[in-house]
């Protein structure tokens, strides 16, 4: 799929920040060459001429797309045992079945077998990126490499080093660590999609891997921040996990920066931006600032943190303060490989501290806290899960959220699949889509809804217009004055000059008026109504000048009608031509101010026709019916022609392969 072009037609869901779900519905995405071109409303495709070559994938209504998942921190080997034996410590953990269980990875063809089927499995959960901890082995964590790369799965991977307080039959020396690590980084290096000139866009990626302060002499940790500063590469490692771990590093370096990990990452030229470490739970803050200011990134497990911290990362404080953070399954000190159940861990953890705390031994409601909303919810947990993983591997401009220019790293989302795990309500699918359609995008509610920037910039235009911009005023009343200067009518100056204040304020209200309107109806609804209104008054006006003729009273209330219909029609009309060209906002407001100065020209022209002989005057009027009828015509026309001919190719999914990995995920708890 990477060399050919593609047109998503459906619902695009991301997260752009930590509060916002951005739920763009029917928009289309095109694609080419694995890069997002074009993310705009459906109503504006226009395959004519620019997308004959695409091919389109219409999602059905219960299908979305959204971010390939991002896992931080996966043991590729520890896949074989994945949550079991967790009730220990982790340091006898690791000792017990970890260090044996990775041992296993000695043998190639077992290697090889337990890596295929973990991508696989992965890729089939919906992650896209995964950074990896592999294990000593440099032949198994080359195999490795070379699956992600040829299942196209983006993948950071490490050989594991670790050359003390490890079992005889999983240790390696310093000398070949180093030397097997470099030998690592430059197999990838090598890979056909292994390094490029702007390496972002590389999928296989070599990280240096200290497996954690324990198992590594200080030696060898300066010696592999030397390596990570050579071949400018990724680290990654483990901090401040559990009380057992920290309480081992203290005793290992009571000397070396205080016995603490971060500082010790620090010394030994670890602690850069290219980092990510994973748990953090027992951080102190001055340890995070320093982290924050060298650029490194927390990589929070929350199920592992469960098992074995007796903490949680504190996510959100991290956040605020400024630290990258994202989450990790940690495979397999934790349950699942897959990264919603992680997501979910993100907001129990969160939601824990609320009352973790309470003594409920004694009568505890009146202790417990007054409700506060959580720090981390669902919007938070997927985006640390996406946008924020990226942010922390600094790939964050390229994958995590969908914009154009990014790649198109996503998941094909199936909510209505036989063999889920829970039912789909199609009915609630509708509400969503009838209140979306009852909005314009030109009204304040679209903020938020997906198209803030853009609804927004344009609901100011649009107020704005109509209380400064909007000059039109003059030309009718100077229509309409002009002509009762005109003797017959006998009407001193004075009325007039309130007549036109009359006529101003009803010209501002009916703007406005149709501005709030547009919010609960479609543009060309209003402009349909308000259309047809004009030309009835137009009509009326007509016949009751010249057949029936004038009162002052009744020129005033004709005056405040007019206002009232006719001057929304032009704003409400180029708002419906933006709408269905789908215009940049900046575009649509130059258009607006070319209304106010073409109306104010109009007023000249016309007053000079009038002056000359205010008997044109219905002449004028007529002329200007004739425009707003050309403009309605016109913006339906525009509409017609840039419509999209369907060409559903009943495709369902687009799967895997290379970069813009598309997965199907069927909502199974997998493994
Ligand atoms: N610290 C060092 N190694 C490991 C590991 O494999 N898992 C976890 N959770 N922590 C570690
Ligand atoms: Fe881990």
């Amino acid at each position: 799929m990477f060399n050919e072009k593609y047109i998503f037609h459906g619902t695009i869901i991301d997260t752009p920040d930590p509060s916002t779900l951005r739920i763009r519905k029917q928009h289309i995405c095109t694609v080419n060459k694995g890069k997002i071109e074009i993310i705009k409303p459906a109503d504006s495709l226009n395959t004519v001429d620019v997308y004959r070559d695409y091919t389109i994938i219409h999602l059905s209504e219960s299908q979305f797309i959204c971010p390939g998942f991002v896992d931080l921190h996966c043991h590729a080997p520890q896949y074989r045992q994945v949550g079991s034996a967790t009730e220990v410590p982790l340091l006898q953990w690791l000792d017990k079945f970890t260090f044996p269980n990775e041992a296993r990875c000695a043998d190639l063809s077992y290697a090889r077998n337990l890596y295929t089927k973990l991508v696989s499995r992965l890729l089939r959960n919906g992650t896209t990126t995964v950074q990896y901890f592999a294990t000593i082995h440099l032949e198994a964590t080359k195999i490795l490499a070379d699956i992600c790369q040829e299942k196209g799965q983006r993948a950071y991977i490490g050989k594991v080093c670790a050359d003390r307080n490890s079992p005889d039959f999983y240790i390696e020396t310093t000398e070949e660590s180093v030397r097997h690590t470099e030998e690592f980084i430059n197999y990838v290096h090598r890979m056909e999609k292994g390094r490029d000139i702007a390496e972002m866009k590389a999928l296989i990626h070599p990280v240096v891997t200290p497996r954690f302060v324990p198992t590594c002499s200080l030696d060898l940790l300066v010696q592999l921040g030397q390596l990570a500063k050579k071949y400018d590469v990724h680290i990654q490692s483990h901090i401040a996990e559990t009380a057992d771990q920290v309480a081992f590093v203290h005793a290992l370096h009571p000397d070396v920066g205080n016995g603490r990990d971060v500082a010790i990452f620090n010394q030994t030229g670890l602690l850069t931006n290219k980092a990510v470490f994973a748990h953090g739970v027992y951080l102190a803050d001055d340890e995070v600032d320093h982290m924050i200011a060298s650029g490194s990134a927390v990589a929070s497990c929350p199920i592992a943190n469960f098992l074995f911290s007796k903490g949680i990362t504190a996510i959100e404080r991290f956040r605020r303060k400024g630290l990258k953070v994202g989450l990790g399954t940690d495979v397999g000190g934790a349950y699942s490989s897959n990264m919603l159940p992680v997501v979910r861990a993100a907001v129990f953890g969160n939601r824990t501290m609320d009352f973790v705390s309470i003594d409920r031994s004694i009568a505890a409601l009146p202790e417990f806290p007054e409700h506060k909303d959580p720090d981390i919810d669902f919007k938070f947990a997927f985006y640390l899960a996406t946008l924020g993983g990226a942010h922390a591997l600094n790939i964050d401009t390229h994958i995590g959220s969908f914009e154009i220019g990014k790649e198109f790293d996503a998941l094909l989302v199936d909510c209505n699949k036989d063999d889920q795990a829970f039912d789909y309500w199609s009915e609630d699918e509708k509400e969503v889509e009838e209140s979306l359609e009852k909005s314009s995008p030109y009204s304040p509610r679209t903020c938020g809804r997906g198209s803030f920037q853009y609804g927004l910039i344009l609901s100011i235009m649009f107020i704005a217009y109509t209380f400064f911009v909007g000059g039109n005023y003059q030309t009718f009343s100077k229509f309409y004055f002009s002509f009762l200067k005109f003797e017959k009518f006998k009407l001193s100056n004075e009325d007039a000059s309130w007549g036109m204040i009359l006529f101003w304020l009803s010209s501002s209200v009916g703007r406005f008026l149709f501005a709030i309107i547009s919010i609960f109806l479609s543009v060309n609804i209003c402009l349909s109504i308000i259309w047809a209104g004009a030309l009835c008054l137009a009509a009326a006006w007509l016949t009751y000048v010249w057949i029936v003729g004038l009162s002052s009273m009744s020129l005033f209330l004709l005056g405040a009608i007019t206002g009232l219909i006719f001057s929304p029609i032009f704003p409400l009309s180029f708002g419906y031509f933006n709408q269905r060209l789908n215009v940049i906002p900046m575009l649509l407001g130059l258009l607006l101010c070319g209304t106010a100065l073409g109306a104010m020209s109009s007023n000249k022209i016309a007053g000079l026709v009038m002056d000359h002989d205010p008997n044109h005057f219905p002449t004028l009027l007529a002329i200007w019916i004739l425009m707003a009828t050309l403009l309605y015509i016109a913006s339906h026309l525009v509409y017609f022609c840039h419509r999209r001919p369907s060409t559903d190719t009943g495709r369902e999914c687009v799967n895997e392969e290379e970069k813009g990995v598309m997965m199907e995920i069927t909502n199974k708890e997998n493994k």
